[in-house]
């Protein structure tokens, strides 16, 4: 996919997002289904987003896990290497941070020794980076929904015992349990 890096507009808007998300990951199955569910729960929860923020949570669905890209590999961290290509595409800096740090990628980053990496986009503690993971994590490979736990449940064993995933679970579980809670009031309350 030599156009990959070529196919963004010069000055990439957000109503792109569903298009570039495609042209990377329409040859990746699982990821692509996967995003498509992702931007389709990301819908669902924007009313616990202001309104104006709503155009910017479904985007940053679309393109949280284009970092799977082979031709998008600096680092090897999906979250980092998404949100470096975007940031090279031009995309907003605030999307760019929302795709670094999607569903606790900071734990990762930590264990993965990219600390210093990450920290070049900042993370917000807001209701929109908690849609985002919200919606992450109530979908699953090819688009599957599933409840938070399950979610956990089905990484964790995907990714085996010995993985970054597993030892970063005793933050990353609380972190998202908590993200759930927070994200179930607001809809609540909707
Ligand atoms: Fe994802």
């Amino acid at each position: 996919m030599a156009d990959v890096p070529l196919s963004a507009p010069s000055r990439p808007d957000l109503s792109h997002a569903a298009h570039t998300a495609e042209r990377l990951l329409r040859d990746l199955p699982e990821r692509w289904a996967h995003s498509a569910g992702v931007a389709r729960r990301a819908r669902e929860v924007a009313a616990t987003v202001a309104p104006a923020e709503r155009e910017l949570l479904v985007a940053a669905a679309w393109l949280h896990d284009i970092g799977y890209h082979a031709d998008l590999t600096k680092t090897g961290f999906h979250p980092l290497d998404g949100a470096l290509w975007l940031h090279r595409q031009g995309w907003p800096e605030r999307l760019c941070a929302l795709v670094a740090h999607h569903s606790g990628a900071r734990f990762a980053a930590a264990a993965r020794g990219l600390t210093r990496e990450l920290a070049r986009y900042p993370f917000e503690a807001s209701p929109l980076t908690d849609a985002l993971t919200y919606a992450d994590q109530t979908v699953g490979p090819y688009g599957r929904s599933m409840a938070v736990a399950e979610r956990i449940a089905e990484v964790l064993s995907r990714h085996g015992a010995d993985s970054v995933q597993a030892r970063i679970h005793h933050q990353r579980e609380p972190y998202l349990l908590a993200v759930a809670a927070r994200v179930e009031r607001r809809l609540a309350a909707a």
